[in-house]
């Protein structure tokens, strides 16, 4: 038989992409492929599911299309929609506020459902998704096809859960040019040149995958804020996002600029004492919620790398904060207040300066203020200790701001699961309100026991890559931020169980190595970079690769040569009382641990003391010596995890495997470049051999020092 052309083609695509061919991992963890072996096939193989549902918000609505979308993958078969509760058969009810869930739990169970929590339960083969609110019968709709995708068993299903932290929010740095600051997965998902009238169908994908780990609000515009987000066309603009995200229960919030009354108004000044600023702000929250009923709030970086602010008028952050504050609070709006702040003419270690220039403040903002703390005192570093500010501002709600988005671990091409990094933090007592004060408690507000605001922020690791994160392990970060954020007491591990199991559904092999990557990357990630507590040792500008012999910069504190200070004698930050006495910040039982560098952690050791090169560690090893076995070790797990992904080949499909390998090879090679520039630089202080066992730098210091990377995400353009 002669093939017609049409029919050539249909075998031939056939062919490459058959079950391994290809997917381009735009699904996301949201892929509802049938699951082979799964307790969904084997008990309801043939049955014809129905969902019903008890009422007809937007998020009720979009509960329903979703299980609807879900069941029908994951059984093969399709799936009714039905006005009213059948009497038998294979039924999904999901019920939002207004059912009665009487039947269904207990007194005590409901009174124990936060806002936004659910209950699964299963009687015989009627399943119901029941919400303490509509948004939580969402998120019961999205943990239903989670417990699904994951193989889980249906007997008697009986499941509670709910957010432990009400605003959980990523921040886009994405600029209204396209441009996304610190972003490496292509530019901004947001086109407001065609916003409001265009509406890519991937704003409703990206609210479907933030709803899906509980996200309930998005910043975004970028910290460095332009004044023209509040000029009208802008604010329609940002209705119109705000409109696709409502039904997935996320509220839009905007970075405000301190100085937008003298930009956008025309007023002589921005200052929060001054009448005319004062309603200015008042008018722009009212038209802003005249568009967007649900907006937010407003997310402001105030002087701070050059950004304007309230201390150029003599006034304080709190000043600041309250000004805005007072506008958003007669619509129920928030002020997210970052304490990123540090000074040039202050000669103090950067380390110190938030903290010296916050805690004065603790209880001087108004209720409806929470400051945006980063999880360490500099800046997102592969390994930094907790920020001192956690338990230091009991009268003051802290939000928690990590990145998502790898600017100093690896940038697009890095596999580095950050939720280990992420959960260290969470889990470290701070002994704030007594031992056993963790970040996590200070961050949900339980260490406290009142009923205040509480937040947690990424900042997105999102563009418009195919796969949304270039790197395909990127999405494993956003989803454990987003189940981190939740529950910021939970297991990364879990989440990355969780993430593996939807993302590589139909191979326990590929699901247990990718676990194995996320968990023991970050790990490897702090040896090849910034081992032993060294931290600010990167590229200038872009951040990108080694540069410890960074020093001249337009401030002392962008150099590298500021926080390693190594010379002939030795290497470290000295924070104990000898030095900056950052230590003393903390309370005394967290810095205890510290102060000596006998009981301080490796980890962080050149952190907190500066040391002799021939320092003895317990290890016996010198400081040296331990320095370049940690650079070395982070660079051979770089090659235990290449060779492990390389054994799943065939084993999913060609297009992931490939992007992912190909991200590995590069990771391996950059690893490599780490470890040898730092060792080739400090060794030119030390003076000291490389132990004969290990690998010399390939290169000398001086063809390090001789790269440049013109074109590297995040450089401003000087070619
Ligand atoms: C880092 C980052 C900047 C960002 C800043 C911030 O310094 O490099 O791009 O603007 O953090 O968090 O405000």
């Amino acid at each position: 038989m002669r093939l017609t052309p049409v029919f050539s083609l249909t075998i031939f695509l056939l062919l490459i992409t058959g079950p391994l061919g290809a997917d381009d991992g735009y699904r996301l963890w949201l892929r509802y492929d049938e699951i082979a072996d799964s307790p969904l096939r084997k008990s309801y193989a043939k049955a014809l599911p129905r969902v019903f549902r008890e009422g007809d918000s937007p998020q009720l609505c979009a509960a329903e299309e979703e299980l609807l979308l879900g069941l029908s993958g994951l059984l093969g078969h399709g799936v009714e929609s039905t006005a009213a509760a059948p009497a038998k058969g294979l039924i999904l009810g999901v019920l939002g506020r207004s059912t009665s869930l009487d039947g269904l739990l207990s007194a005590e169970e409901q009174a124990s459902l936060p806002d936004g929590g659910y209950a699964l339960i299963g009687q015989g083969k009627q399943f119901y998704i029941a919400g303490k609110d509509d948004r939580g019968a969402l998120y019961g709709a999205f943990a239903f096809l989670r417990y699904l995708q994951r193989g889980r068993p249906l007997d008697d299903l009986h499941l509670l859960d709910g957010p432990r932290v009400k605003n959980r929010l990523l921040n886009h740095w994405d600029n209204l040019d396209g441009t996304v600051e610190r972003g490496y997965a292509g530019f901004s998902i947001w086109n407001w040149h065609q916003l409001p009238h265009y509406l890519d169908p991937r704003y409703t994908d990206y609210a479907r995958a933030n709803a899906s780990i509980g996200i309930n609000g998005a910043v975004v515009t970028n910290v460095n804020a332009k004044a023209i987000v509040f000029r009208r066309d802008y604010l329609q603009k940002a209705a119109a996002l705000a409109e696709v995200f409502r039904p997935y229960g996320i509220r839009i919030y905007l970075t405000a600029r301190f100085s937008a009354p003298i930009e956008l108004g025309g007023l002589p000044t921005a200052d929060p004492e001054d009448a005319a600023v004062k309603k200015w702000w008042q008018d722009k929250a009212s038209e802003i919620y005249a568009l967007i009923p649900d907006f937010g709030g407003f997310v402001v970086k105030a002087n701070s790398e050059g950004q304007p602010g309230p201390r150029e008028y003599g006034r304080t952050h709190a000043q600041g904060a309250n000004l805005l504050a007072d506008a958003l609070a007669p619509h129920g709006g928030i002020v997210m207040w970052r304490a990123f702040v540090y000074s040039n003419e202050e000669p103090v270690d950067r380390a110190k300066q938030a903290y010296d220039e916050f805690v004065p403040l603790d209880g001087k903002f108004r209720d409806n203020v929470m400051v945006q703390v980063k999880n360490g005192p500099i800046d997102f570093q592969p390994r930094e200790p907790v920020h001192p500010l956690f338990g230091s501002m009991p009268h003051t709600p802290l939000a928690m701001e990590f990145q998502i988005t790898k600017e100093y671990l690896g940038q697009g091409t890095h596999l580095v699961g950050l939720g280990k990094m992420y959960e260290e933090v969470l889990q470290t007592d701070t002994y704030a309100e007594g031992p056993g004060t963790r970040v996590a408690d200070i961050i949900d507000g339980s260490a406290y026991g009142d009923d205040r605001l509480t937040a947690m922020a990424g900042v997105a690791n999102i563009g418009t890559a195919r796969n949304w994160t270039g790197n395909l392990f990127g999405q494993a970060d956003w989803y454990t931020f987003g189940r981190l954020a939740w529950n910021p007491t939970g297991k990364a591990e879990d989440y990355f169980r969780e993430w593996s199991q939807m993302t590589f559904p139909n191979s326990p092999t590929v699901q247990e190595t990718a676990q194995n990557l996320l968990a023991v990357s970050h790990e490897a990630c702090v040896n090849y970079m910034t081992p032993l507590g060294l931290h600010h040792i990167m590229g200038p500008d872009h951040h990108y690769g080694p540069g410890p012999w960074i020093k001249d910069m337009p401030r002392a504190d962008w150099t590298s040569v500021y926080y390693h200070k190594a010379d002939a004698e030795g290497v470290g930050f000295d924070r104990t009382k000898t030095g900056s006495d950052a230590l003393e910040q903390y309370t005394s039982r967290f810095a205890a641990r510290y102060e000596s560098p006998d009981s301080c952690p490796p980890a962080f050791l050149l952190w907190y003391h500066h040391l002799p090169w021939d320092h003895k560690l317990p290890s016996g090893n010198t400081l040296w010596a331990e320095l370049c076995y940690s650079y070395h070790a982070g660079a051979t797990k770089v090659g235990e995890m290449l060779k492990n992904w390389k054994s799943l080949s065939g084993r999913l499909d060609q297009e992931r495997y490939e992007s992912v390998r190909m991200h590995l090879e590069i990771q391996e090679k950059e690893a490599k470049w780490w470890r040898d520039a730092c060792l080739a630089y400090f060794q030119s202080f030390s003076g000291m051999p490389v132990p004969a066992e290990l690998e010399k730098p390939t290169h000398s210091l001086e063809y390090y020092e001789g790269l440049t990377f013109p074109y590297a995400p995040g450089i401003k353009a000087k070619w």
